[in-house]
């Protein structure tokens, strides 16, 4: 007899983290209810001092007190806080769900319905948290008897069946006006039941062990008795006999998720010290599928003999140890060599036929399982090109990658690739079916590996700090840098210090560029770039030329009611404040300027972070003629000496 094992077994996340937080709790601590349905279980919590308890207000204040993965109801959350316990909550996180959503339809003017057992205490529990009018169902027939036309938001018991599920939820849609349908089956239920049908199909006799009082288990047990003849649903080695499984060939061994690994672990032991594994001779009876472990002794004909530690030994022939087109076995193997082999024959003689290949395929099963399970990366190498992609082998078997999942970017010549090693994400995986399906992902790994590098140069950039990088595109708003990996925007406001119209007048497609880097949103992946500040401001630049003090010609360029602006070049220009055009007043500017006329004006002040400039013509024909009058004295030295002695010039002119 061959015992195989369901790939999802055992405690849930749920109940391993209930277990793990009771545990930790310690003794002296209670749990409202059995912590989890099995006995075997809460027996063992017992005795470690942490007791299970129907009521609250059996426990002395101040004590702890852990609320199972099934949750609690409104109610008893309020007892113990007026009752000062110190509640430690192990709801599960699917079971919440189905208290929200169940909230939420409420709220939103549904009349609930859950699809489940109203007798469980996790259906209790979303019951008081949704509140008066929650409905339960759990057959066709009970559907039928709700009343029809109404609003109904239909939700499950966490370990509801999938069919289950569809066939009410659908019967409910029928009936009601409106409908919205929340499934809150958790994750773990479902991978486990399509296990367990997986498992069922490939067995004669399947065990489910867990108790009868778990949801989860009995529904196991329900579905495998779909899929195979013989069920046999046990929570203890003490209900198993060997009559019980007579004329079993492939046994199959599930558990429900509150079943613990020990409690399976005994019935494999019991069973595997039954009689019928045993010859007369008390060796090991053969089965086939059975792994065996052996060395080579001999190697005849192209077959390798193995002891496998039974009577006789096990043979193993080159198409059973590899896939190769290989003539000679002795290429791949020696006398002595160890080796691991599932024994697919066994002859009129007992003696048994192995294979190696076999035995490759069940490990690399294994390792594309966990793979899956822990989102690894692996190494695949491309064999050739097929329909809708390309074949390659993982871990030695073939494996197939879609065309749209070989690159970032579409690939019009798959051919390319063969040949090609390069890692890759599992994302579909069937190896319980008879034809396996292992569907491989190139693309999801570079995206990861691109995600990886932008957050990376993200948290590399400095705002203010100068990168070189390629203009990858060009748009009326801007052009895009890439810096190497990310792109960054260069709007064209931030390209120069004159006026850009078009972005294509300073930048084309490919230009390599040195940026600063002036706004990083690494949550919403936007990076803002200038160009403008890396090079000089002209303004600035011509400004130099100025000083206070100085006069200079300029052009009036603007007339305003405060006064004219004068241009003294093409870039910088000045304010003449109407008080500054004359000394005397003036009543309206126009008059006496005009658009476009010289004018000598003195630069009062500059002020370079405003680029404001302060003039006055009235200053600059004062100075002038202040000018004069010195190169007048200047020309008359006598009158000069004779005249400047005994006057003040500056009470003249002022300063
Ligand atoms: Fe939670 Fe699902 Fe287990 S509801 S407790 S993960 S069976």
């Amino acid at each position: 007899m061959q015992i195989i094992f369901s790939t999802n077994m055992g405690f849930c996340h749920g109940v391993k983290k209930a277990v793990a937080k009771a545990l930790e709790s310690g003794s002296g601590s209670y749990t409202l209810g059995s912590l989890i349905h099995n006995q075997q279980m809460v027996d063992k919590l017992r005795e470690k001092g942490i007791t299970k308890v129907d009521s609250l207000y059996g426990v002395a204040s101040g004590s702890k007190v852990i609320f199972r993965s099934h949750g609690e109801s409104p109610t008893n959350y309020a007892i113990a806080q007026n009752r000062n316990l110190e509640v430690i909550d192990v709801t599960c996180d699917f079971v919440k769900k189905a208290q929200d959503s169940g909230k939420l339809l409420a709220k939103e003017g549904f009349e609930v319905i859950i699809i489940g057992d109203d007798k469980h205490p996790e259906v209790t529990a979303i019951k008081a948290w949704v509140g008066n009018g929650t409905k339960v169902v759990r057959t066709v027939q009970e559907v039928e008897e709700l009343p029809s036309g109404k609003k109904y938001g239909v939700i499950a018991q966490t370990t509801c069946t999938d069919d289950l599920f569809a066939t009410l939820s659908k019967k409910i849609e029928e009936k009601a006006e409106q409908v919205k349908i929340i499934n809150t089956i958790c994750s773990a239920t479902k991978q486990r039941q399509q296990a367990a049908i997986e498992l069922a199909k490939k067995a004669d006799t399947v065990i489910v062990v867990g108790s009868q009082g778990s949801a989860n288990t009995t529904h196991l047990a329900e579905i495998a008795a779909q899929y195979c003849p013989k069920v046999i649903f046990i929570e203890t080695k003490d209900e198993l006999d060997q009559e019980m499984l007579k004329g079993t060939k492939v046994l199959g061994i599930t558990s429900g998720a509150s079943t613990p690994d020990w409690l399976v672990q005994e019935i494999v032991d019991k069973i595997q010290g039954m009689d019928m594994f045993f010859n007369q001779d008390g060796s090991r009876k053969l089965f086939l599928g059975d792994i065996v472990e052996g060395v080579v002794v001999s190697i005849r004909d192209n077959i390798a003999f193995v002891d496998i530690n039974h009577k006789s030994e096990g043979m193993l022939s080159l198409q059973d140890l590899s896939l190769l087109p290989l003539d000679d076995i002795t290429s791949l193997i020696s006398v002595d060599d160890k080796i691991n082999a599932v024994i697919v024959g066994i002859d009129k003689d007992g003696n048994a036929k192995l294979s190696k290949v076999k035995y490759d395929a069940l490990v690399a099963d294994e390792k594309l399982k966990k793979a899956q399970e822990n989102n690894e990366k692996i190494e695949a190498i491309v064999t050739g090109v097929v329909k809708g992609g390309v074949s390659c082998q993982v871990f030695g078997i073939n494996a197939f990658i879609p065309a749209s999942h070989l690159d970032l970017n579409k690939v019009e010549d798959l051919s390319v690739f063969v040949g090609k090693k390069f890692l890759v994400q599992i994302i579909e995986l069937d190896v319980e079916s008879q034809r396996k399906k292992i569907v491989l992902s190139r693309r999801e790994v570079l995206k990861q590996e691109k995600q990886e590098h932008e957050q990376s140069l993200y948290a590399k950039l400095k705002i203010g700090e100068k990168y070189s990088g390629i203009v990858s595109r060009l748009t009326s708003f801007g052009a895009f840098v890439d810096l190497g990996g990310v792109d960054g925007l260069l709007h064209v406001a931030d390209m120069a210090w004159q006026k850009v119209k078009n972005p294509e007048d300073i930048l084309k497609l490919g230009d390599k560029v040195e940026v600063l880097v002036q706004k990083v949103d690494a949550l919403n992946k936007k990076i803002s770039l200038n160009l403008r500040d890396l090079q000089q401001d002209p303004w600035l630049v011509n400004a130099e030329k100025y000083q206070v003090g100085q006069i200079v010609q300029g052009k009036v360029s603007k007339i305003m009611k405060f006064g004219a602006f004068v241009a003294l070049d093409n870039l910088v220009e000045g304010l003449v404040h109407v008080s500054e055009i004359s000394d005397e007043h003036t009543q309206n500017i126009e008059s006496v300027l005009e658009i476009g006329q010289e004018v000598k004006v003195m630069i009062l002040a500059i002020d370079k972070k405003t680029k404001k400039v302060s003039l006055s013509i009235a200053q600059a024909k004062k100075e002038e003629e202040k000018q004069e009058f010195s190169e007048f004295l200047g020309d008359k030295d006598e009158f000069s000496n004779s005249i400047g002695s005994k006057f003040d010039l500056t009470k003249l002119f002022g300063k």
